[in-house]
């Protein structure tokens, strides 16, 4: 049998206490034991991105990140992107206004990956938009629209905080 052992994350600013088997991924325990399936479960290993979340405001693959050790950090999924009184995070509401996706199967992880990309500072052109956020698949190729969204939610945040 199984030994559980417990667990405390901190996800979207909320204390989450579990019990998961060590082997657990963050993926998993977000997905199963909190929840939140926004993080998507595209390839499982590494490949896709389409379970990309922030731990302490770095992007990483939510699919090759044991829980445990997100232990004692901060963790930012889709879920928690938008403002507490529902206002869009800039780059969601570009999402919307350029139309960046079809299904929307890697749309979260693509949102979580450009937030990211633009805070690292590698939004500045569309071939460094690509280049940075080339880890992100997406299987209905709306690569075109998701380069003008990064592009103009980045050029929205630099006026934010220019003003
Ligand atoms: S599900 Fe994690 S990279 Fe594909
Ligand atoms: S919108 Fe369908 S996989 Fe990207």
């Amino acid at each position: 049998m199984t030994q559980l052992y417990p667990l405390q994350l901190t996800v979207n600013g909320e204390s989450c206490q579990l019990m998961v088997d060590p082997r657990t991924t963050l993926l998993d325990a977000l997905r199963e034991h909190i929840g939140l399936t926004g993080s998507k479960k595209g390839c499982d290993q590494g490949q896709c991105g389409a379970c990309t979340v922030h731990i302490d405001g770095e992007r990483v693959l939510s699919c090759l990140t044991l829980a445990a050790q997100a232990a004692g950090r901060d963790i930012t999924t889709i879920e928690g992107l938008a403002a507490p009184d529902g206002t869009l995070h800039a780059v969601q509401a570009a999402f919307l206004r350029h139309d960046a996706f079809q299904c929307g199967y890697c749309t979260s992880g693509q949102i979580m990956s450009a937030v990211a990309c633009i805070k690292e500072g590698h939004a500045r052109s569309d071939d460094e938009i690509r280049e940075y956020m080339s880890g992100n698949l997406c299987r209905c190729g709306a690569y075109p629209n998701i380069v003008k969204a990064v592009k103009d939610a980045a050029a929205s945040l630099s006026q934010e905080a220019i003003s």
